[in-house]
């Protein structure tokens, strides 16, 4: 009789699954893998020569995956090396530096370069990336917020997690929540699923608290001209007003940005007469 009973756990098939580390060098690409693949730290800066490979094995959920790890050397002298190893990726770690604005204004240079190596039949939709702002425990250098990569990364429909190396804050919790993602990939055929692609607001709003964040005066944060009129900074802060309301609007940074409308706003009205 029991031999009939189905079986109480059916074991899946173990997976295999190929992911890459980008970033400009020194950002703590090799860091981040070594934490959490050897539990330690090292301090002392050995720039990673072309590529460095490493297998590991990780349990998710009731699941075994087997995962080829391709960490890239950031240094644009090893772009020749790097480049044949895009190809057949399901996942990618972006890391940039907290205390580094220009490693974070590479991103874009980074999926630039993907896209690129790819080609015309790539297709980017398709792999899981998520974002490191490492280096979280040198508070004092910080220059970039959390919002501002926090946005960067959730308009595009991707993970974002503050990590450090050298604590191990984060590391794990993005490494678990990023083969989790992968895995639901492979489940859903090789396709991003459509839940993880929602982000819950609009281009509009990313780009408009991007502008914000990067005007120069209270003016051009309005986007009116110098000289403009009462009515001319009430429409303009009510059209802003609308798309940023707090309570309307779930981006990174949407808060802070609409407190610096309302600010800017009374600024210039208190020199209109
Ligand atoms: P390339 O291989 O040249 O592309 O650099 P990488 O991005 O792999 O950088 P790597 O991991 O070698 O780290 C660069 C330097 O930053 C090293 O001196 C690390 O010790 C240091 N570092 C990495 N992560 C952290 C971190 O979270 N906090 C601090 N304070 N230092 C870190
Ligand atoms: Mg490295």
């Amino acid at each position: 009789m029991e031999a009939n009973l189905p079986k109480r756990k059916e074991t899946r098939k173990s997976l295999r699954i190929k992911v890459i580390s980008m970033g400009n060098a020194e950002v703590g690409k090799s860091c981040i893998i070594k934490r959490y693949c050897e539990k330690r730290f090292v301090p002392k800066y050995l720039a990673t020569i072309g590529i460095d490979y490493g297998v590991t094995k990780v349990q998710i959920r009731d699941r075994e995956i087997k995962v080829n790890i391709f960490d890239m050397a950031g240094h644009p002298f090893f772009y020749e090396v790097r480049n044949e190893f895009y190809k057949d990726t399901q996942g990618v770690v972006l890391v940039y530096d907290v205390g580094q604005k220009e490693s974070f204004d590479a991103l874009d240079a980074w999926m630039a370069e993907m896209k690129q190596e790819l080609g015309p039949h790539g297709n980017m939709e398709n792999i899981v990336f998520v974002v490191c702002a490492n280096k979280i425990d040198c508070t004092k250098h910080r220059c970039v917020d959390e919002s501002e990569g926090r946005l960067w990364a959730e308009s595009r429909g991707f993970l974002y997690f503050e990590t450090s190396a050298q604590t191990g804050e984060g590391i794990n919790e993005m490494f678990q929540t990023f083969y989790s993602a992968i895995v639901e990939l492979c489940d859903n055929g090789g396709k991003r699923p459509t839940s993880s692609m929602s982000v819950g607001f609009t281009k509009e709003q990313a780009d408009t608290i991007r502008r914000i964040r990067n005007s120069k005066d209270s003016w051009d944060m309005l986007g009116v001209k110098p000289g403009a009129t009462r009515d001319e900074v009430n429409k303009a802060y009510r059209k802003l007003a609308v798309l940023l309301h707090p309570d309307k609007c779930v981006a990174p940074g949407s808060e802070d940005a609409f407190k610096a409308v309302v600010n800017a706003r009374t600024a210039l009205l208190k020199n209109i007469k």
